[in-house]
């Protein structure tokens, strides 16, 4: 049993929490002032105000806070952090002027990353990405989703899946959800043959990556100059019978009619989101799809950034994630992206934090493990060092501010 006493606040403590926080209810704090909390094993136990503080020799361990706060760790619902390589020559493209779309269409964009994987070894996609997945983990992630789709034959995507699981067994204190994005874009070998690409994909990939177990959901990118409504519900359809929930690309760079045909799919979540109008706000508004935003690719590639404070006002359970790639989102900083709904997106604080913890959770499927500071849950959390409120965090947005970070049980810091 491990004691944190001398909490300022613990954030996040709910009794219950098995669904996303809609509309107003993102703006619930769920706060315990000046307390203390008990972890058993890899799960929350309880929580209690300081004046009742149990005896502490009945604890193994003792962490002090020192006033810090205590926040859910971090629950990243959309990422593509195994990848090989990086894209920097892409980055000084961009700077010279070049859009996303004229970058792709040179040949660069994800088909750059589908050749660096495709003369990359299992092992040493594995080395590098498990890096990242470090790194991040330090930064306070603690349920993270992994995609594959820069694989692109059957072979490859069962390379990134693969590697997917391994990192899963490598880390056990993170949770880790994967899924198979093989209609990320047309394979180099179909280029012009985007219907025979997604027959192959339907009659090899998915059964492929279904026979080994590799994926919990399936993604498309459904957008403009990338898979078209029609294939996307193909794809979805196909995907249904193997028990993968559909989490899909929408809307990034056109209204695409991807908000609707997620939903119409049973779409765990639709993400990007940043062209979306009052009729996908309202097919969200009727049904249980995370819309998910994120702004750390706005903010890298210029783009608009997702509606998210017009989204909540309509009632919607909005979740934040990072989108980290080496193409639009080089960065898994969960931190930076609380700090840009704050910033960016007009969310308050509370409202940004919860976007990316418990309704980050709810778009991974996961809320009956993690996004909450739960009895039951796992204890995967973050202590600050001490701050003079929660908002100075999205506020105070380069400054160090990480005492330890603390995934199902196990400390990071020590
Ligand atoms: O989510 N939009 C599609 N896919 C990624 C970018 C991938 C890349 O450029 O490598 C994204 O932004
Ligand atoms: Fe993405």
């Amino acid at each position: 049993m491990l004691l944190i006493k001398n909490i300022g606040a613990i954030y996040g403590a709910r009794h219950e929490s098995l669904s996303p926080l809609r509309g107003i209810e993102m703006s619930d704090d769920a706060r315990v002032d000046d307390a203390f909390l008990v972890i058993d094993g890899e799960r929350i136990s309880h929580w209690g105000q300081m004046a009742e503080l149990p005896s502490e020799s009945d604890f193994q361990r003792v962490i002090d806070a020192r006033g810090g706060l205590v926040i859910p760790a971090f629950c990243d619902s959309h990422t593509h952090i195994v990848y090989a390589g990086s894209r920097e020559g892409e980055f000084c493209d961009k700077i010279d002027g070049l859009s996303y779309e004229e970058i792709a269409s040179r040949g660069g964009g994800i088909l750059n990353s589908a050749d660096r994987l495709h003369d990359t070894s299992e092992d040493e996609l594995f080395r590098q990405a498990i890096a990242r997945v470090r790194q991040v983990m330090a930064k306070g992630t603690g349920t993270l989703e992994i995609k594959s789709g820069y694989g692109l034959t059957v072979e490859d995507e069962i390379k990134m899946l693969r590697v997917i699981r391994r990192i899963a067994q490598a880390e056990p204190s993170l949770e880790v959800r994967s899924t198979f994005l093989g209609a990320h874009a047309v394979g180099r070998a179909y280029t012009g043959r985007q219907k025979e690409y997604v027959d192959m994909l339907v009659a090899e990939m998915l059964p492929a990556v279904a026979a080994e177990g590799l994926a919990d959901f399936v993604d498309v990118f459904c957008d403009r100059g990338f898979f078209t409504v029609e294939e996307t519900a193909r794809i979805l359809e196909a995907a249904a019978k193997y028990g993968m929930r559909p989490k899909i690309h929408a809307n990034e760079l056109a209204i695409s009619g991807g908000v609707q045909v997620g939903v119409a799919h049973n779409a765990v979540s639709v993400d990007h989101l940043e062209r979306m109008g009052a009729e996908e706000i309202e097919t969200l508004v009727n049904s249980s799809t995370i819309p998910t935003m994120l702004p750390g690719a706005s903010f890298f590639l210029g783009m608009p950034y997702g509606p998210a404070r017009d989204s909540v006002a309509a009632g919607l359970p909005v979740a934040l994630a990072s989108d980290y790639n080496p193409g639009s989102s080089p960065s898994g900083c969960m931190r930076f992206v609380w700090a840009l709904g704050c910033i960016k997106m007009r969310l308050s604080p509370i409202q940004a934090l919860n976007a990316v913890t418990v309704n980050g959770s709810a778009a991974m499927d996961c809320l009956d493990r993690t996004g909450s500071i739960t009895p039951g849950k796992f204890a995967s959390l973050i202590i600050t060092n001490p701050v003079p409120s929660l908002s100075y965090i999205p506020y105070a947005y380069t400054e160090p501010w990480i005492s330890r970070v603390i995934l199902k049980g196990r400390d990071l810091t020590f």
